[in-house]
């Protein structure tokens, strides 16, 4: 007879009680910062749908990650916005471009020089027609190219290593791109550089507020022909399964919430290190009801964060970093 002499409720009387018998912990250690940089200097232009998101300067950038790094967190997600966008995305791979830039001048800084420093390896932010591959077009129609995407994908993930990249994370979803990538680091003499691939990224419409910060929306058609249709779990343990066998240190699993089966699948089911990108548009539909009053901020962004650790992510990319970080 359970009760009454089972009382579950026991164990939840006083906070101490309860700090006892956590099952989940969240650490700012735990969180990825992600930043998107800018030309300029003194530059911080807040973006309208993710309140606290700033387009920032190199300079500006670096004064966040030493703020980033004082609160402890673990390390950083760098985006670019380059001068200019052209077909063949020069500005990823360009040895001057502006995340190699602003990686060099975070590896210069004492402070910035503690983090993670992860780079996004893609090519919308850099294509004029904002794809995150190669586009082939004939007539009316138009196809991402994939093969000829991988050799450009290797060439930025190269660059961003040598300009000081601690990790680099494709995020594109091209086939074959780890392997490409792997090969491409290895021959720079660059066999140390993990590679966390978003291995299963769906093709979400949480994603929106992301191209307005990067301003990396396609001009025309969808990503659907290469990210993940969003009913897809067993393709999603075959995108990770591959991208292991192709090299892959880590994988990222992405949207986090409405996907959190997948991230408990995946850490089911593999041993590898696994992070969760709570996405832009995440972020910003918790802010709307901030700001409403419907949802209380800190213990709303909390509990959204504990819940994406308890599905099974080691670590959250998060815009909330630095305001979790500041209340743990
Ligand atoms: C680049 C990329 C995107 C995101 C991360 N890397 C946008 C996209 O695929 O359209 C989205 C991140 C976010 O929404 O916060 N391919």
């Amino acid at each position: 007879m359970p009760f009454p002499e089972i009382r579950l409720r026991r164990l939840r009387r006083t906070e101490s009680l309860r700090a006892l018998v956590r099952e989940t912990s969240l650490d700012p250690g735990d969180l990825i910062y992600p930043l998107f940089i800018c030309p300029g200097e003194g530059v911080r232009n807040p973006i309208s749908s993710m309140p606290g998101v700033f387009n920032l300067s190199i300079d500006q950038a670096v004064r966040e990650a030493e703020e980033a790094s004082s609160l402890g967190i673990g390390g950083l997600l760098l985006f670019g916005l380059p001068d200019s966008k052209d077909e063949k995305a020069t500005g990823a791979w360009d040895d001057n471009g502006i995340v190699q830039r602003a990686l060099r001048a975070l590896k210069q800084n004492s402070a910035a020089k503690k983090l993670v420093l992860m780079a996004d390896v893609c090519l919308c932010e850099y294509t004029s027609h904002g794809h995150c591959g190669v586009v082939l077009q004939s007539g009316d129609t138009y196809e991402i190219d994939n093969d000829p995407s991988l050799e450009l994908l290797a060439k930025t993930a190269a660059s961003l290593a040598r300009a000081g990249a601690d990790i680099v994370a494709p995020s594109d979803m091209m086939d074959g791109r780890v392997a490409a990538i792997r090969r491409a680091l290895d021959a720079d003499d660059n066999t140390n550089t993990p590679i966390l691939s978003y291995a299963s990224k769906f093709a979400s419409a949480f994603y929106g507020p992301f191209r307005e910060a990067a301003d990396s929306a396609p001009q025309f058609g969808d990503r659907r022909s290469y990210q993940m249709d969003g009913a897809n779990l067993r393709e999603a343990m075959r995108e990770i399964e591959l991208d292991l066998v192709e090299g892959a240190d880590m994988i990222l699993m992405k949207p986090a919430m409405p996907y959190l089966d997948v991230v408990h699948a995946a850490r089911e089911r593999f041993g590898v290190p696994i992070g969760a990108y709570q996405v832009s548009g995440e972020y910003s539909m918790l802010h709307a009801a901030f700001e409403k009053g419907w949802l209380e901020r800190d213990r709303t962004m909390l509990e959204s964060l504990v819940g994406i650790r308890r599905a099974g992510a080691d670590f959250i990319v998060t815009y909330f970093a630095k305001d979790a970080a500041k209340l743990l």
